[in-house]
């Protein structure tokens, strides 16, 4: 595992992901903000499990905590990964991220 540096917080507007490349990895960052606007972060495979298209590019789904592909309207969850609608069933990816100042630090193997 590494950390690695992926973004600034000002990168990414509330309720929105982010396509990062670093280490090798091609990564949607995503942020959902609260009610109360607290920020949860979150990092997952860009290319989606179906038929690669860019997740950064899909909508993000603050109160389920998903983000929808924009290709073909798969959902996967952003704490696992897992694909919740059809047509991917395989899933994505996820890794652990946290923020220190501006800096959103990603762990990634
Ligand atoms: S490419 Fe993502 S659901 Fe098809």
């Amino acid at each position: 595992m590494s950390e690695v540096r992926l973004c600034s917080v000002s990168d990414v507007e509330p309720n929105s992901a982010v396509r990062v490349d670093a280490a090798g990895h091609r990564l949607a960052v995503v942020r959902v903000t609260d009610g109360d606007g607290a920020d949860h972060w979150y990092v997952i495979d860009d290319r989606c499990s179906h038929a690669e298209a860019s997740l950064a590019e899909g909508v993000v789904w603050a109160d389920d905590r998903e983000i929808e592909c924009p290709r073909h309207g798969s959902t996967f969850e952003l704490e696992t990964g897992r694909a919740i609608t059809l047509p991917a069933t395989r899933p994505q990816g996820v890794y652990a991220v946290r923020v220190e100042g501006d800096d959103v630090i990603g762990e990634l193997p």
